[in-house]
């Protein structure tokens, strides 16, 4: 079983995907912990599953470097194999990133290289891009830089707003984000002869 700590900001809907997931007892993966750097809307999925839950603000630190190891503290309490950036928008330090080397991923609505940063969506849109999708990668100490785990492509629809081109990714996110857990979940349990 491999265990998981999810980090968000927003709305949670990849979070909640992982969580009815994990629903299954054939899924090998727990969501153990679920943390925000806010009080976001998607802590509420968490709690509905009966997944602790932590939220370290930003505000409440002198400094970043303060910040994440507050946050890194909270995140280690629950000993992950494994920690998700699922809509998680503030830029984790070098420091934090060293930490879970190899035990960190983030979902991106953009195919990487392409669009990094905040507004991958909107500023495919305003590149005139014909094509856009998911890329879930290791997080490096660079922002969206990580090496590639997979990407997924997706057409953008003629005259598509943002949010009706994002909510299009996030259903194959989703799918996306649950999918390659697993995988890792089977790589890792593989690896250790289970
Ligand atoms: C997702 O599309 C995720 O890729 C994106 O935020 C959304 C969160 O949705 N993340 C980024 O843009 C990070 N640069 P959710 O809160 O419904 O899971």
């Amino acid at each position: 079983m491999l265990s998981v700590v999810v980090l968000i900001s927003g709305s949670g809907s990849n979070l909640l995907a992982l969580l009815k997931a994990a629903e299954n007892p054939l899924y090998p993966v727990k969501v153990v912990a679920v943390g925000s750097d806010k009080d976001a809307p998607g802590l509420e999925h968490a709690e509905l599953f009966e997944v602790d839950t932590f939220i370290v603000e930003p505000s409440r630190f002198q400094d970043k470097e303060q910040w994440a190891k507050t946050l890194l503290a909270n995140v280690l309490h629950h000993q992950p194999d494994l920690v998700v950036l699922a809509g998680f928008m503030k830029i984790l330090p070098e420091s934090f990133v060293k930490a879970f080397e190899g035990k960190l991923i983030n979902t991106h609505p953009s195919l990487l290289p392409d669009f990094k940063g905040a507004h991958a969506v909107r500023d495919a849109l305003q590149a005139g891009a014909k094509k856009t999708g998911v890329t879930i990668h290791y997080v490096d100490a660079g922002v969206d830089t990580g090496p590639v785990i997979v990407q997924q492509e997706l057409t953008i629809n003629e005259g598509e707003s943002e949010s009706e081109l994002h909510e299009r990714i996030k259903v194959i996110e989703r799918a996306l984000l649950v999918e390659t857990i697993e995988k890792l979940a089977l790589a890792k349990s593989a690896q250790e002869g289970n």
